[in-house]
Parts: C-alpha cells; structure tokens; sequence
C-alpha cells in the first residue's frame, strides 16, 4: 500500500502538501512552490489546521491536484494533532473519488522526524478511510483510497518500515471496529472463538478455547452464572503470544467478551438496550491489539483473555439473590445480574493469574457510570499500581485514546464486600457505580499490578470523526499493543 518516492520523481496525479502557520511552504519542485505560493499569497489557501483547500493544475510537470492541509502553529503540533489533520485530508481525498495519494513529507512533518511523520501517515491513512462493513443487498462499492505514495528528501527505503509499523495500528483498530459492529446473532462466543483461532493461525500464537465443561472443571462460576440462561454456549478464549525466549514477564490482557447484554432478569429498558451488541468492545480491544502485535511482533509476552457469553433470561437464567462462586473460590452474592461484565472479568483475571500473569489490564464496556462521569471523550480507569498506570496513561495519550483516573481507595473496596450471605456483591449502589465496577474486578487482581479500562463511553462515536466513521471507535486496541511494542 506504500511506495517512497524521492525527490526526482514527480507527482502527476494527486499531491498532498501541509502549510504551518506563517511559514512559506517547505516543498522542493521550485516551479510547484511557486505556484502554491501565488494562491497562498492571494488568501485562497489557509495555514489554519485542518482546513484544507484544493487546487488544480493544466500545466504539463505539475501535479493535476494539489491539497493543501493547514497544520496550524508548528509548535502546537502534537502526535494526535497530526493524526487528525492527516485523517481529515485522507476522507477528503477519498471523498473526491481517488484510490491513490502522493504526500510531501517534508511540508507535513515541522519538527517531527521523517519516521515519525511516516508512521502516523501509516495509521491514519488506514483508520480515518474505514468504512463499516452493511448487510445490506444493494451496496454501493465506494472507490477506496488504498495507495500512498510518501515524497521525501532522503532516508528513503527504511521509511517503508514506519509505514507498516502505523499500518498495524490502524489495521488492529479497523479488527475491533469491524467486531463492535457485528451483530450478537453473527458474532456469537463460538464465532469470535473462531475468529481468534483464525488469527491465532494467521500469527502462529498458541490458542486455547476453554469450552463449558472445562469452565465447570475450573469452577469459573461467576462466568458460568451469566451464561445459565443462554441458548448459547460460552468460550473462554485464551491467546499466546510468546516474544521472549521464556514464558516469564507475562502481561494479561483480559477483555470483557458479553456478545450482547439484555441485562437478564435485571431487564434493561427498550431503549437501554439497543446497541448492546457492542458489549464484547474490551475483547475488540484486546483482539485488535493482538492483530498488531502479531503483525509487529515484539519482544515481549502477552496473554489474552476473553471470556464470553451473552446474557440472556429464559428459566435457566440467574436470577438477584442467587449465591455463585467465582473460580478464585471467593463467593458473591447477585444483586444485579445486569452488572454481568465484572462477573465474566472476575473468572478472565482469576484464570489470567493462573496462567502466570505478572500485571494485568482489563477492557470492559463496563459502566453506564462512567459515561455519566467522563461523556465520549476519556476512557475511565483505576489501578492499584500508580507506576503501571502512569505507563498506560501515557500510552493512551500518545496514541490519541486519552485516559483519566478514577479513586480507588479502602471505602469503595469495602463496598463490594458488603452482603450478609457472601463474600462479595455484584452492585452495591448507584452511587460510584463506575467504581463499584472496577472495585468488584479488583477484589478478584489481588496484589498482581493491574489497570482497569472501562470504555463504555469511548468505545462507539455518536458522529463521524477525523479517524473514522460513527459507531465503533476500536478504542484501546493501540494503547494496549503499544504497551508491549513501544516498551520493548
Ligand atoms: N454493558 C453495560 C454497561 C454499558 C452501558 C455499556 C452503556 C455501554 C453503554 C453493563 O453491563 C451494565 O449494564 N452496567 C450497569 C451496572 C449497574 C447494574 C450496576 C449500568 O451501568 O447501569
Ligand atoms: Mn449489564
Ligand atoms: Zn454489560
């Protein structure tokens, strides 16, 4: 999908070039600049970022279109800045009908390095063009802007390298969009199952799907609890990916797979409840990362976890009161079964540690709670390791899928175990339910360093944006991967 071009080669079909805010533009065909320049000088072309002004030219040795992105103030660039300027500039493109763009690297990359700069063209060339997959009968084939052409002054072919480094984020993100959106009468445990055994194939990574019987066998109770009034079966699935020489320094990805949440006998609303096919967004997340991992792979070892179900009601369905014991042998005490999330992770974290987890970060569209406290725009987390946090937090920052921390102290852990019949409770109050959430999976962690993501607010865009379409965002997929392939 990628080509380097060098400075001798002119571009003759479609041009993007980036202005910063009072500069002139930084582009090495004399007669090309010179050009822009007379438009830049006229007023018809603005350095304000994200405006983008299109220009043609009939002149034999130019480039028939130009795009000119502005980048706004050099200094206030940012890595994400840059991803959304590009993004906008790529839909536009892709709007305008074109299947392949050339980029002048050194007028869109200030003071980023060329590899930088070629890495974040890589991802948002990839994520901002996606369109979701329809059912529909008569779909319309949109052409698809799939060529990038990247101009540059030197360091040319190991640029290519960069390219496909910011590919496989993309590409990972695009997988956990892809899986929010499928319906739950599509993707059901035994297909997302399958569909992890596909990829795990695809990357050669060990995978294990625990079935009902092994889940009795492990006494996964609480996950098993969920499951009781499904015509479906549950899958636990289980993927390796082993880096390192030994199978030592492992982190655990554990991803809240609840291909879709009624709320059982605690029935959710008529509006409440559609969209909860997105429920399984944390084993999108998780899956997504392993994508790039696998396509990356780096030196480093990771286990994912995602353990799986819908929730449903019928006669076999759990029901408030019931009394289940989780796998850890804690026993909880049902209050809620629409807070069903925290008992599928509570087994996914118990069997992660089994499996010689050394910190662990789940993923959960966890909380209605959360959206309330934190809207669309951050992804709430809590942690009982500041270090480890600080580590995720600024992963997510830069890769543009922002984090913010919620309290996590001794009251809110004494909530969860407040019942007169068990060890713990599922949902204490609504006050601080975002809390009581991760509260309740940390019960569960024990001293294992450990984040907890709740994405119920992030994962699905109510509006198309810069990087993508509305609806499923893949959000967390980057900052997961990228915790293993930037630290290693
Ligand atoms: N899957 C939901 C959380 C959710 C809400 C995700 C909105 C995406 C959008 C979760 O299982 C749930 O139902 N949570 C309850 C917890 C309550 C019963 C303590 C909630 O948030 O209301
Ligand atoms: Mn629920
Ligand atoms: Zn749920």
């Amino acid at each position: 999908m990628f080509t380097i071009l060098s400075k001798e080669d002119s571009v003759r079909g479609a041009l993007i070039v980036g202005l910063h805010e009072e500069e002139s533009i930084n582009i090495q065909d004399e007669r090309l600049k010179q050009n822009v320049d007379t438009y830049i000088k006229r007023g018809d072309v603005s350095s304000t970022y994200k405006q983008v002004a299109t220009l043609y030219f009939a002149e034999e040795g130019l480039p028939e279109k130009v795009y000119v992105v502005g980048l706004g103030a050099r200094a206030s660039m940012t890595q994400d800045r840059f991803r959304k300027a590009a993004g906008h500039a790529f839909q536009k493109v892709q709007k305008d009908g074109l299947e392949e763009i050339a980029v002048s690297l050194e007028s869109v990359r200030g003071d980023m390095s060329r590899e930088e700069a070629a890495e974040l063209l890589g991802e948002s060339i990839v994520t901002s063009t996606y369109s979701l997959p329809t059912f529909k009968t008569n779909k319309l084939e949109r052409p698809a802007l799939t060529k990038l052409y990247v101009q540059t002054d030197q360091g040319g072919d190991d640029l290519l390298s960069f390219l496909n480094k910011g590919e496989a984020y993309g590409r990972g993100v695009n997988k956990a969009r892809d899986l929010v959106h499928l319906p739950a009468n599509i993707l059901t445990s035994t297909r997302m199952a399958e569909y992890a055994t596909e990829m795990a194939k695809e990357f050669g990574m060990e995978i294990d799907i625990l079935d009902k019987k092994d889940m009795e066998d492990l006494g996964m109770g609480a996950l098993l609890a969920v499951n009781q009034g499904s015509a479906e079966p549950p899958k636990m699935i289980v993927m390796k990916y082993q880096g390192l020489e030994n199978w030592t320094d492992v982190t655990a990805f554990v991803g809240k797979g609840i291909t879709y949440d009624t709320g059982g006998y605690s029935i959710k609303t008529k509006t409440g409840m559609p969209g909860m096919k997105g429920d399984m967004g944390g084993a999108a997340a998780v899956l997504g990362a392993m994508e790039t991992v696998g396509r990356l792979q780096p030196k480093k070892n990771v286990i994912a976890v995602i353990p799986s179900t819908d929730n449903m009601i019928s006669g076999d369905a759990f029901k408030p009161d019931d009394v289940i014991t989780s796998m850890s042998g804690q026993t909880i005490e049902v209050l809620n079964t629409d807070a069903e999330g925290r008992l599928a992770l509570a087994d996914g974290v118990t069997y992660a540690k089994r499996e010689g987890a050394e910190r662990i970060i789940n993923v959960a569209t966890l909380t209605g709670g959360v959206v309330t406290a934190l809207g669309s725009w951050m992804t709430g987390a809590m942690t009982n390791n500041e270090a480890f946090y600080k580590q995720v937090q600024q992963l997510g920052e830069t890769k543009g899928e922002p984090i913010w921390l919620l309290p996590y102290n001794e009251d809110y852990k004494a909530q969860v175990r407040k019942s007169d019949i068990a060890d713990l409770n599922n949902s204490p109050t609504r006050k601080a339910h975002a809390i009581m959430g991760g509260a309740f999976v940390g019960a569960f962690v024990g001293d294992t360093p450990w984040v907890h993501l709740d994405i119920a607010g992030t994962s699905v865009a109510e509006s198309a944006h810069e990087l993508g379409p509305k609806g499923p965002t893949g959000v967390m997929a980057k900052t997961l991967s990228g915790f293993l392939i930037e630290n290693s």
